[in-house]
């Protein structure tokens, strides 16, 4: 780190972090990108909700203070993210966050139902610490909140004198926390927010739209992504207020965690590779494909697919694609967890070609890497992707991606016929140009040197968390240049503020 750079009090708040507790994707970024900020010298901190998967996680949790907060009693405890010196603070509240499993979810696949209570619990906690009221001597100049989940925060901070810097960064507009306006009623808050500038939403409220409308910074988790969302197909509804905020969103690639995706120094995987040993890799594929009763053979082109089963990762057009897969001598595994209809889907495919597709229903972190590992090509047909991780855990690991040409995936995955091409990649959401991308992975492999030099390319691609780190820092000082600015316009000559007034711009 240069001397010129500042560095950084910042409060990172987000519902999910890698290897506390982990749905998606965002477990991962609040797992490592905290991480990587530490490692440039910022004092960070990760503000999580105590589930119990992550109390039990950190190890030797300590008493971080109690107080009362919107008619509940909070306790902090505080440790270590696991594998890193991030502090973590957990946001202990039995009532609302002791409950094992999805942290989203309940036993019958459903939403909790009274998720709008627990995240608005998290984000007042957020915006507790991090305001002017705050009982913590230290206090944070950035707020860096994630999805809907921590949506409030942003608006509950806007009349505060004392506010820092607030960054909100979307995973996924379609995820959006919306609820009932008695739901807002019940939640008690301030009835200023009840307006179409602020949390209203086609009669309802949405906690995502706090951190649209009211933090100093928006951004996404790719460049592709942040250009999409201001159009009505990918907008969510949300486009119009994104077009308003157009000045202050941006995109900013996700990295992945290097250390934890390495082939060279995977304990799940059979055989250690790299780029210049690749011939190591096929011990994977063999290995694979003997543990899930696959054929067993080096030739066949086997593709892979990891991740949650919903119609946004395009599983309806892997599906529709499988049978023209198998004429062509492929093979398929996958594996993930999702909407009953999708998983059924899979499974009776599996039965009905034995030997040749394998579908693993579940959540798993091992068959994740050795998936990674085994496979010749990963499988990513996504309707829309803000970034997507495992095409670049699929990248380091020589697994050509075959991907949609949208959001993140665009961004990273290069078919062009040019001699730098990574993977495959189609131009709409289509069976028909799935096919066509799949045809052409087909030729490729019958030119074993030519997919060699692909596999390079791919290995060769460097999304370590690094750089991106590096665009956050610049994101937190255009943020707090932001929020000078706002100072400077609540002290005019006569005084008198706007009261709960969204930033503009
Ligand atoms: P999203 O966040 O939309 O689910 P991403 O590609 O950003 O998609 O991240 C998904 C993450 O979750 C990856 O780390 C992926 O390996 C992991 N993952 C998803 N489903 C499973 C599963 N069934 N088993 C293991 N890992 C999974
Ligand atoms: C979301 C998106 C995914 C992204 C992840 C992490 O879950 O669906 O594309 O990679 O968040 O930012």
């Amino acid at each position: 780190m240069s001397e010129a750079t500042p560095r950084y009090r910042i409060l990172f708040a987000a519902s999910e972090a890698w290897p506390l507790i982990k749905t998606g994707g965002l477990a991962d970024v609040a797992g490592a990108l905290p991480a990587a900020l530490k490692a440039r010298h910022h004092d960070i901190r990760l503000l999580l909700p105590a589930y119990p998967e992550a109390r039990e996680g950190l190890a030797q949790p300590r008493a971080g203070g109690r107080f009362q907060l919107g008619g509940y009693a909070v306790e902090l405890l505080r440790g270590k993210l696991p594998g890193t010196r991030v502090p973590v603070w957990l946001v202990d509240c039995p009532a609302l966050f002791a409950r094992p499993g999805n942290p989203y979810l309940g036993p019958d696949g459903r939403p909790w139902p009274d998720n709008a209570q627990r995240f608005a619990l998290f984000s007042r906690v957020a915006a507790h610490l991090a305001g002017g009221a705050s009982p913590w001597r230290w206090r944070p100049e950035i707020l860096h909140c994630h999805d809907w989940q921590t949506g409030l925060a942003p608006a509950l901070l806007a009349d505060d004198a004392e506010r820092p810097a607030s960054v909100f960064t979307i995973h996924n507009l379609a995820y959006q926390g919306r609820f009932s306006y008695a739901t807002f009623a019940a939640l008690g808050l301030p009835e200023a927010l009840w307006s179409h500038e602020a949390l209203e939403f086609h009669g309802d409220m949405a906690f995502i739209k706090g951190g649209l409308a009211f933090a100093h910074r928006i951004n996404t988790v790719s460049p592709g992504y942040a250009r999409e969302i201001l159009t009505p197909d990918f907008g969510c509804g949300l486009d119009g207020l994104l077009r308003h905020r157009k000045a202050r969103l941006s995109g900013i690639l996700n990295g992945i965690d290097t250390r934890v995706w390495d082939p060279a120094r995977d304990p799940h995987i059979a055989a250690p590779f790299s780029a210049r040993r690749l011939a190591a890799r096929s011990a994977n594929k063999v290995a694979l494909q003997k543990a899930l009763g696959l054929k067993v053979d080096d030739r066949v082109l086997l593709a892979g697919n990891v991740g949650r089963m919903v119609a946004q990762k395009g599983i309806d057009l892997l599906c529709e694609v499988l049978p023209a897969m198998m004429e062509r001598g492929m093979q398929l595994v996958v594996l993930g967890s999702g909407e009953a209809h999708f998983e059924a889907r899979l499974q009776q495919l599996a039965r009905r070609y034995p030997g040749r597709v394998a579908v693993r229903i579940g959540y798993s972190e091992a068959m994740a890497h050795r998936i990674e590992a085994a496979c010749d090509l990963f499988l990513m047909p996504s309707r829309f992707e803000p970034c997507g991780l495992n095409q670049m855990y699929s990248l380091r690991y020589g697994a050509l991606p075959l991907v949609h040409r949208v959001g993140g995936l665009a961004d990273t995955v290069f078919e062009r016929g040019e001699d730098s091409d990574n993977g495959f990649v189609f131009p709409r959401p289509l069976a028909a140009d799935m096919l066509a991308a799949l045809d052409r992975a087909l030729a490729l492999w019958a030119r074993p040197a030519a997919w060699r030099r692909r596999q390079r390319n791919a290995m060769r691609a460097d999304h370590s968390w690094r750089h991106s780190a590096m665009e956050y820092e610049a994101l937190y000082a255009r943020a707090l240049a932001d929020r000078r600015a706002d100072r400077s316009a609540m002290e005019p000559a006569g005084g008198g503020k706007t009261v709960l007034a969204p930033e503009t711009g």
